[in-house]
């Protein structure tokens, strides 16, 4: 990953400019990453603040042949590299919080966001965006999210170096793509689930149609979650916000 990569200073949004590369049939693991973008985009069509030199704004573009509704695997695999290579180069303790949001000390610090190209049903390439507070300081985030979001260097007290961070993330990926294509998603939902905080909690999931209470009690291999209600039925969850409850 990341012997083609594009570095700009400031872009709307490194997920649009990995998707038109993907569209143009870049080759896969290209990589594009900014200083800065004015753009970003989160999950849910929420924004992503991205101030310039703080932190790692980059996309990913993968092609693998599976399945469109084996997608989600993939940002898995991400969750598990970033917090892999967070580990390695801050000796910080990150955990997971289903789909791919990556906590410490309970507050954001990464999020995940996966989008798709297919043809027909087909997928063409899957565009992984990162972003990453790295030293974001806490007056570099908006208001309403301060008390929910950090930085890498809030929570370890050290500047990091994030080309060092960049670095890793891309091996540590790598090496757990490989595993996948070769192996299959099993031993990622493995790693994925020691990192998890929701499984085995009471959590509130907040779908586009309502709410659901209940136990998380895992994932399948697609990555959906599973949720026992108090009567004992299960749901899948394709895609939440989900608040633990204790
Ligand atoms: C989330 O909502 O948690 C996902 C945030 C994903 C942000 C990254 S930053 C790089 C890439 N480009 C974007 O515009 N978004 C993703």
């Amino acid at each position: 990953l990341g012997r083609n990569l594009h570095y700009h200073d400031s872009v709307e949004s490194t997920q649009k400019i990995a998707y038109k590369l993907a569209y143009d049939n870049a080759e896969e693991g290209t990589v594009v990453i900014a200083e800065e973008q004015i753009a970003g985009r989160g999950r849910m069509d929420r924004k992503w603040h991205s101030p310039k030199y703080t932190g790692i704004w980059m996309s990913i573009i993968l092609r693998p042949k599976i399945p469109i509704p084996k997608a989600p695997q993939l940002t898995l695999i991400t969750a598990v590299g970033v917090v892999q290579a967070i580990e390695e180069v801050t000796g910080l303790l990150p955990e997971i919080k289903w789909p791919n949001d990556i906590l410490i000390n309970g507050k954001k610090i990464t999020g995940i966001l996966t989008e798709l190209q297919a043809e027909s049903d087909r997928i063409n390439s899957i565009i992984i965006g990162i972003g990453i507070n790295v030293n974001t300081g806490i007056e570099d985030f908006p208001e309403d999210i301060r008390t929910i979001a950090s930085s890498l260097s809030i929570e370890s007290g050290k500047i990091i170096d994030r080309e060092i961070l960049i670095r890793t993330i891309l091996e540590k990926l790598e090496k757990l793509y490989l595993l996948y294509l070769e192996k299959g998603f099993f031993p990622i939902k493995l790693m994925w689930e020691s990192y998890a905080i929701s499984i085995g909690k009471q959590i509130t999931a907040r779908t586009l149609t309502g709410e659901i209470k209940g136990k998380a009690i895992g994932i399948t291999e697609d990555g959906v979650l599973l949720i026992e209600d108090p009567t004992g039925e299960i749901h899948n969850i394709y895609s939440a916000d989900i608040q633990i409850e204790g």
